[in-house]
């Protein structure tokens, strides 16, 4: 498959995506986000790839969606045209997906951050909602992300006031894992997709999904939910494998089974 504006590439198990606008900041345009999620889809049903990377560069992440494509859309076209409809595939991916974010990641670049499971933040790294200077909201998970990554007052400030955080902000308040120097940020996001992609495949999706579950439902559906979820892997060879590797003092050897 040939894509326009994404790059696709394998190291080892671990799924590697570039945004690839570079004139304009990787700016989301419809057609990006659906190559990105076809891109996504396919190393979800590939079986030999274990944990995907989203990086846009040692530049820039990505400043939002296209402004020059949104400026002239009405209500009814943007509601008919089904808009989020992509964005709302990407949250049904089940592999891990660690976000490596060099310089602005704002407006939608910002959501696409924070629709992955980990983000991996460069120092320069600047995370914001400037839609509000737009003359709109976010609309991509930044007012629901955001305020269950940071908190109430945290979260108002950033979508009303427009102004961005920096990467150490963002460190200090939960929104990103680490914050390493520019050009280390892709050898600690592939050092943190390794380390997952040595795991039992099965109990890291399952993973994944359980901590999911706990932002949408109550604790005690969440509770009923991860019961579920722990007895299920006991089907698996691999719970065997990493039992048994355990009580004879070795390492696991862990083959999605
Ligand atoms: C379209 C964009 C763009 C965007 C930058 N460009 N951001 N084009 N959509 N979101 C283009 C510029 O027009 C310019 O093109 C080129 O990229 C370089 O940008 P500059 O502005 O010259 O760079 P700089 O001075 O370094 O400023 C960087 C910046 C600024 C602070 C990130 O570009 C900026 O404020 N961008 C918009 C950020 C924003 O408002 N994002 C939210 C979008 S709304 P030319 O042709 O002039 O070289 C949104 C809603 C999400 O995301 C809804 C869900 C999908």
């Amino acid at each position: 498959m040939e894509y326009q504006s994404i790059q696709m590439s394998r190291e080892g198990a671990i799924g590697r995506i570039q945004l690839y606008r570079p004139k304009v900041l990787n700016a989301l345009n419809t057609g990006l986000i659906s190559e990105l999620v076809q891109a996504l889809e396919a190393f979800d049903r590939d079986s030999t790839i274990r944990c995907i990377l989203l990086t846009g560069g040692n530049r820039v992440f990505a400043a939002g969606a296209d402004i020059g494509e949104m400026a002239t859309a009405t209500s009814a076209e943007l509601m008919l045209s089904n808009q989020f409809a992509d964005w709302d595939r990407l949250r049904r991916i089940k592999k891990p997906i660690v976000a490596a974010v060099v310089g602005y990641a704002l407006g939608g670049g910002c959501e696409l951050a924070m629709a992955c499971d980990m983000i991996v933040a460069a120092e320069n790294a600047r995370f914001g909602q400037p839609e509000i200077d737009l003359g709109i909201i976010p609309g991509a998970g930044g007012t629901q992300r955001l305020t269950r990554a940071v908190g109430k007052a945290r979260a108002m400030e950033i979508v009303l006031t427009g102004s961005p955080i920096t990467a150490q902000e963002a460190l200090h308040v939960g929104l990103v894992n680490r914050v390493v120097p520019v050009e280390n940020v892709e050898l600690e996001a592939m050092k943190l997709c390794q380390q997952i992609a040595s795991k039992a495949p099965a109990a890291v999706q399952l993973a994944k999904e359980s901590v999911l579950k706990s932002f949408d439902t109550t604790i005690a559906d969440g509770l009923d939910y991860e019961q579920k979820l722990f007895y299920l892997l006991f089907s698996t060879e691999d719970q065997k494998e990493g039992m048994n590797a355990f009580v004879e003092k070795r390492k696991p050897h862990f083959q999605g089974k």
